[in-house]
């Protein structure tokens, strides 16, 4: 025998890890546990039971939360918040640190919970989750340190409704609570209905820790409970990590309400394999990509497109280690998968699985021990499996791993792409010229190179298209959890009265604006137009009265005009100062036109125009300095945060100041790369219309900046509906910002309104990288580095 035979007939014994801790401290509750609210637990009620996945037997009988106990729960938080946030940033970074602290003194109590309710291996609760918690916790005690200098315009959110789901429970904990709390806001937590055990744990332990009370607050129960908290009224931000369809429901149930609102969702990412990779080292990947967490992870490397010449090679090398793997109880540590969530879970799982097979997918399942009790599901492999099956295009959230081939890198970047999601995607090459042109194509919030399923505390993590919106982690996170003073302050907006139009002068002249699509002015779609009413009542111009047709011509426009994303930021700033240049030779007819239309004075009209033509420079001066970053994680490899545009989006321009406003709005979307369809003023919109000659002369490409003019209500309905628009910036009254919210749920477009107050665009403030930002999402791109 020698040593290579030894190790393949050596068996391994289980290593149990004792979990007494973990039971005397159920015992201590009693088994049953009410919710944690201002400091402390109540006394539990009528609820549900929470299992092992791995046994089946109950670990404790856990509240469902009412209505009056989310009232409870709100009021408390809402109570602590003030005392919390005028603490100093040192103060609270003292309490966070506490956290992190107690969180490692108490770090394998945690992992055992974790591992027992969850049923996931002990080993990865222990080496995975509770650090990366802890961790969480370490860097954002020094955000609190830093917050005053970090965020000078910045104040705390308020009270934040977080719903968490059941894969990383106290990981998603930590990662919605560190933030929220370190900036100054304080919480009420929902964990989800499966996994409730180590929230209630850290609860506790944060007392301890000295943690005011209602500062974190937990309240147990189900998806109703979950409803109660984002939908309570003195909620000011909701962040929820689920699946997409409980996102869709809470964008709607908030939608107008001003709650500000985060959506980590579901994905189904991308593992890429060119033929130059190391293969043996994007088996591991993939391992980690799909195995890791039995694919119960939003990120998991679900698809697998590997490159043709190599895709047998590569099949036949993942089935032999899919082989190795070893299922088991979860509290041995010498497993590498224990069983899924729950029984729901698994026959879903298989379900899905039998359906590809049946439509004609090659199944590869390891033949491992599989446990006799417990929600166990083996490793699996489905190749050759159709780009459209189901199996391929919808988060199956179990270790079933779909494989499809390509030829060449362009057919790699359309299949990584054709996907309603864009969370995450890992790329294998040695060839690091390959790979990162990839990156940059993919769509993805987060992008791997020749590594997978890495996080970390200090780079944002977060989707694009339906897995969300907003970062968790890092600096980009903190600003999900922070507010601009420039927003709160504005006052609301008085409704619009018109003047009273004094009849009509026929004009020899047709001097209708048309609409501004694809880089030509264009007749609107049914020919009909509207009046323009001057401040004493004269009709002072006519504009194309823009429909559903129109708006729709002009997003295609605008998803031709792809290419101005991929431009160069200096040539993007060369644009916007000629605009500014060629407003600013015809200042003195734009001033003219803007007192006509509204009645300002002269020298208010002027300033106007001449805050545009500025605000058009700063923009310029913006586009080659707005930037992104590079993190520095604790690990071999570095994170590159790059602020991609959104693609297409509408802006439906504010009412008042119709020249600054509609510049204020449209550059920095154009600055930061986006393609827009603007609807200018709907009182005043011939600024806009006049501006069609400015952009002619400016070197736009066509489909850039398209114009529609028309009632802004009913424009704003068609681009909130539009599943090919990707963002939409709305201001104006209270009722279109619920419109927006409410109607972008189709796409999970990025919104960004005024909820009805009307903002000063003439102040120096309202231009920047509070604008940018929104103009933006963040790709974080993380590469090997260094030894
Ligand atoms: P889910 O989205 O229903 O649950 C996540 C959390 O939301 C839980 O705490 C739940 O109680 C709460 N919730 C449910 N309905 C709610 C509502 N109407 N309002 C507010 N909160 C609500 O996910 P579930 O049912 O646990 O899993 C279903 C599928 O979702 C999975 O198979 C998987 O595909 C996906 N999923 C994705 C996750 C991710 O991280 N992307 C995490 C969990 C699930």
């Amino acid at each position: 025998m020698n040593v290579a035979s030894y190790f393949n007939t050596m068996d391994y014994a289980p290593s149990m890890e004792d979990d007494s801790g973990a039971r005397a401290w159920l015992a201590r509750h009693g088994g049953r546990f009410g919710h944690f609210i201002g400091g402390k637990f109540t006394a539990p009620s009528e609820g549900f039971e929470t299992r092992e996945p791995a046994s089946g037997k109950v670990l404790a009988v856990v509240s469902q939360g009412l209505e009056g106990d989310v009232n409870q729960a709100v009021a408390a938080a809402r109570k602590a918040q003030k005392g919390w946030a005028v603490l100093s940033g040192h103060e609270r970074a003292l309490k966070l640190y506490a956290l992190a602290r107690i969180i490692q003194r108490n770090a394998r109590l945690l992992a055992v919970l974790e591992a027992l309710d969850n049923g996931k291996p002990v080993r990865e609760t222990r080496d995975i989750d509770i650090p990366l918690a802890a961790r969480h916790f370490y860097h954002h005690a020094g955000w609190a340190q830093l917050q005053e200098s970090q965020f000078p315009d910045h104040d705390p959110v308020g009270v934040i409704g977080q719903v968490i789901p059941w894969n990383f429970p106290l990981l998603m904990l930590a990662w919605k609570v560190a933030p929220a709390l370190a900036l100054g806001n304080t919480v009420v937590l929902k964990p989800a209905e499966a996994t409730p055990l180590t929230a209630l744990l850290f609860a506790e332990l944060a007392q301890a820790a000295g943690l005011p009370e209602g500062v974190l607050n937990v309240v147990t129960g189900d998806g109703e409970t979950g409803a109660l908290v984002t939908k309570h009224e003195d909620i000011d931000k909701v962040a929820f990590t689920g699946s997409t369809e409980v996102g869709r429901k809470i964008r709607e149930a908030t939608a107008g309400s001003g709650k500000s609102l985060m959506l980590e969702l579901g994905g189904k990412s991308p593992c890429v394999v060119f033929e130059d990779a190391d293969l043996d080292a994007a088996v591991e990947g993939v391992v980690d990509a799909i195995w890791f967490n039995q694919g119960q992870v939003c990120c998991a490397g679900s698809r697998l497109l590997v490159h043709e010449a190599v895709a047998e090679d590569f099949h036949a090398r993942l089935a032999v280690r899919m082989q190795t793997l070893r299922l088991g109880s979860s509290l041995d540590k010498t497993i590498d998968m224990g069983p899924v969530i729950d029984a729901g879970q698994r026959a879903r799982i298989a379900s899905m699985v039998d359906c590809a097979v049946a439509s004609g997918a090659e199944l590869v399942q390891a033949k491992i021990v599989t446990p006799e009790t417990g929600t166990f599901y083996p490793p699996t492999l489905l190749c050759n499996v159709p780009a459209t099956a189901e199996a391929a295009t919808e988060e199956i959230f179990g270790p079933v791993a779909v494989s499809m081939t390509f030829r060449t890198p362009g057919e790699a970047a359309q299949l990584a792409n054709h996907s309603r999601y864009g969370l995450a995607a890992s790329i294998w090459s040695e060839n690091i010229n390959q790979a990162l042109e990839l990156a940059a194509k993919v769509e993805a919030g987060i992008v791997w190179v020749n590594c997978t399923n890495v996080m970390d505390a200090g780079v944002g993590f977060g989707g694009v298209k339906e897995s969300g919106f907003g970062r968790e982690g890092g600096r980009e996170g903190c600003y999900d959890y922070l507010k601009p003073r420039l927003f709160a302050k504005a006052p609301e907006r008085k409704p619009f009265v018109p003047a009273k139009a004094k009849g009509f002068t026929f004009d020899q002249v047709d001097r209708t604006a048309k609409l501004f699509i694809g880089g030509k002015q264009a007749r609107p779609d049914g020919n009909y137009s509207r009046a323009v009413v001057g401040a004493s009542g004269e009709v002072v111009g006519e504009v194309g009265e823009g429909n559903r047709k129109d708006i729709r011509n002009a997003v295609e426009a605008a998803r031709g005009a792809a290419s101005w994303g991929a431009k160069t930021q200096h040539n993007r700033a060369q644009i916007l100062y000629y605009l500014g240049e060629n407003l600013s030779v015809r200042a003195s007819e734009f001033a003219d036109r803007l007192r006509a239309m509204t009645g300002v004075k002269a020298d208010k009209a002027k300033a106007e125009v001449a805050a545009s033509v500025s605000r058009l420079f700063s923009y310029g001066a913006w586009a080659d300095k707005f930037e992104g970053a590079v993190h520095m994680p604790p690990m071999r490899g570095l994170a590159i945060a790059v602020p991609e545009p959104l693609g297409v989006v509408g802006v439906v321009c504010p009412p008042e100041l119709p020249l600054l406003g509609f510049v204020s709005t449209v550059a920095p979307l154009i600055a930061a790369g986006n393609r827009v369809v603007a609807v200018p003023s709907e009182p005043f919109p011939l600024s806009a219309t006049d501006f069609y000659q400015v952009v002619e002369t400016s070197d736009v490409p066509a489909g850039v900046l398209n114009i529609v003019t028309g009632e802004a209500g009913s424009l704003c309905k068609e681009l909130a509906k539009h599943n090919d628009v990707d963002g939409l910036w709305a201001f104006g009254s209270g009722d279109l910002s619920e419109v927006v919210e409410r109607l972008s749920t189709g796409n999970l477009k990025r919104t960004f309104t005024d909820y009805g107050r009307a903002w000063d665009w003439s102040a120096a403030v309202f231009e920047g990288e509070e604008f940018l930002r929104r103009a933006t999402q963040v790709k974080t791109i993380w590469v090997p580095y260094g030894e």
